[in-house]
């Protein structure tokens, strides 16, 4: 079976450039490298269920093959590279084997193939139609939790397309060529408008800085691509009008746009979300949301991108607070419309390279420096459109807090509570219980009954950071599956991105209140 599976895919792509001895080489190297993988004799080679895909390379008259798995932490790879000559240069994807029962069967006669390979170019063909190829822009910290979305999601939740990744763009051959090794994407290019050309790809996943997202979007969704972006959607409010209003043309053409607010789909916060929706809360009358963190405590932490407004738009604020903007809005289910706003920016120059670790680092001691030119810490006063007041504070200077994304929300008839910190759990006090056992209640968001928690493990044994990723695809997958659109919008994010503008103005005019678009 797998054997033709392989061979047929192989004479599909290299029609009759190459010869049929050669085919059924390079089946018989990839062959090898499942049961080198596998660590069995050939003819005991396993049926492969975390296998993405099978790479064939040919580079200068040589073939390589290589398998991508990614069942992260398991990262097994085998390798195998044969000497043949090859007429056709460039990269080969045979395609996702995922699930496929690989059985080696190759002592059929003519007849038993031919018949073997028209069933598995029906598979692959029905393969093909279920297969979402997405090529993704940017690799690193965003990238790397996104490409384990991809890799994952279709592996613990019913997807009616298998993702598959499909190429991933950077400025750097050979970092981007690492990356796409390291990551499990069939293919690699330089230039992001590469990913936008080409006829293969039907996503185009956004993992670079907000100067980027406006641009590569538009050209996205015009070239007829489904688009994830992440936040904050853009560095303008009109930059992000343009953005909504082309995903809602795009939405008429059966396009899906959605803006990465992951904080939503944390279980214990979709939870939050769901009290809400139930009434349990009753009217909402406070909303208090902080994000904190500590990682430019230090002063002499370097120069980054997100310290460059050119390149981030703000500081905090839209790094770290659109999150929590974003998360109170949908949370209670309220949009702010207005607010009282101060920014701070408490070091205001920094060294320019040095060594980097995480988001920050120490910077270099050759004594060169460079401005900070965005916020270091925003808080904000608001007016929800419901009536709840809310308070907001975003920094990255709270010694101590290292990735504190905090939301309570109090209304007439409960409160609930939430702090990234210890995100399997919500904090819920409902008023109704007697006063005698009356108190907050510390609720283990890990049954099967809570938001996404059934597809992974058993109770109590908790998610992580990359999990509300993998939630994010998984509800993108099914959206584009169903045509709906799915939250948060690209219109959900442009009114993020009029909160982000009216707390700059508001800072900027000694924190007069700024009423806010809803
Ligand atoms: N959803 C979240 O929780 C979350 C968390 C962190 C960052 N973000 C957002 O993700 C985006 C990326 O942040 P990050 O932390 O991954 O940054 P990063 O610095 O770790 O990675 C940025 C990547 O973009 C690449 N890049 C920059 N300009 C490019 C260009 N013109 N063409 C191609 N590649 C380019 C860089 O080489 C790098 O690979 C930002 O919008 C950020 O706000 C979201």
């Amino acid at each position: 079976m797998t054997y033709g599976y392989i061979s047929a895919h192989l004479a599909d792509v290299y029609g009759s450039e190459v010869s049929k001895a050669t085919i059924s080489t390079i089946a018989d190297k990839v062959l090898d490298g499942l049961a080198k993988w596998q660590n069995r004799p050939l003819d005991a080679v396993y049926p492969v269920v975390f296998i993405d895909a099978i790479h064939v390379k040919v580079r200068d008259g040589q073939v390589r093959t290589a398998l991508s798995t990614s069942l992260w932490p398991l990262r097994p790879r085998a390798t195998a590279t044969l000497s043949a000559c090859c007429p056709k240069a460039g990269d080969v994807s045979l395609g996702s084997v995922l699930g496929k029962a690989i059985r080696r069967n190759r002592t059929g006669n003519g007849a038993s193939e031919s018949r073997e390979r028209r069933s598995t170019m029906t598979d692959s063909n029905q393969a093909a139609a279920r297969t979402l190829r997405v090529g993704m822009v940017g690799y690193a910290f965003m990238g790397t939790v996104h490409a384990h979305a991809w890799r994952s999601a279709h592996r613990f939740f019913d997807l009616p397309r298998t993702p598959q990744l499909t190429a991933v763009a950077g400025r750097d051959a050979t970092r981007v060529a690492e990356a796409a090794e390291r990551q499990g994407w069939l293919s690699a290019e330089t230039d992001w408008r590469r990913l936008v050309e080409r006829d293969d790809i039907d996503l185009i996943d956004i993992c670079t800085p907000g100067d980027t997202h406006h641009e590569i979007a538009l050209a996205a969704l015009e070239a007829g691509k489904h688009v994830l972006c992440e936040k904050p959607l853009a560095n303008t409010v009109a930059e992000a009008e343009e953005m909504a209003n082309a995903a809602r043309r795009a939405f008429e053409r059966g396009q899906i746009a959605m803006c990465g607010f992951t904080y939503r789909r944390v279980p214990a916060v979709s939870l939050a979300r769901r009290f809400v929706e139930e009434g349990r809360l009753g009217e909402i009358r406070h909303v208090r949301a902080q994000y904190l963190q500590d990682w430019l405590s230090d002063a002499n932490a370097p120069l980054t991108w997100r310290l460059d407004k050119s390149k981030a738009g703000s500081g905090s604020l839209g790094d770290i607070g659109a999150h929590i903007i974003d998360m109170a809005q949908w949370v209670s289910g309220n949009r702010i419309e207005g607010l009282s706003a101060v920014l701070r920016t408490f070091v205001t120059e920094r060294p320019i390279g040095g060594k980097f670790v995480g988001l920050g680092g120490a910077g270099s001691a050759d004594g060169r420096k460079g401005p900070v030119t965005v916020d270091d810490a925003a808080a904000f006063t608001a007016r929800f459109a419901g009536g709840a007041l809310g308070v907001f504070e975003a920094t990255r200077f709270a010694l101590g807090r290292k990735n504190s994304v905090r939301l309570e929300i109090n209304g007439s008839k409960g409160s609930v509570a939430f702090d990234f910190e210890d995100m399997n759990s919500l904090q819920y006090f409902d008023g109704a219980d007697d006063s005698e056992a009356q108190g907050f209640r510390r609720i283990i968001v890990t049954e099967p009954v809570h938001p996404y928690t059934g597809n992974w493990w058993p109770s109590g044994h908790g998610l992580g950071y990359e999990h509300s990723f993998t939630h994010q695809v998984a509800d993108l997958v099914r959206a584009i599956g169903a045509g709906a659109q799915p939250h948060p919008s690209f219109d959900d994010a442009l009114q993020v991105q009029r909160v982000l503008a009216a707390v700059e103005a508001s800072a900027a005019d000694r924190a007069a209140w700024h009423e806010v678009q809803v």
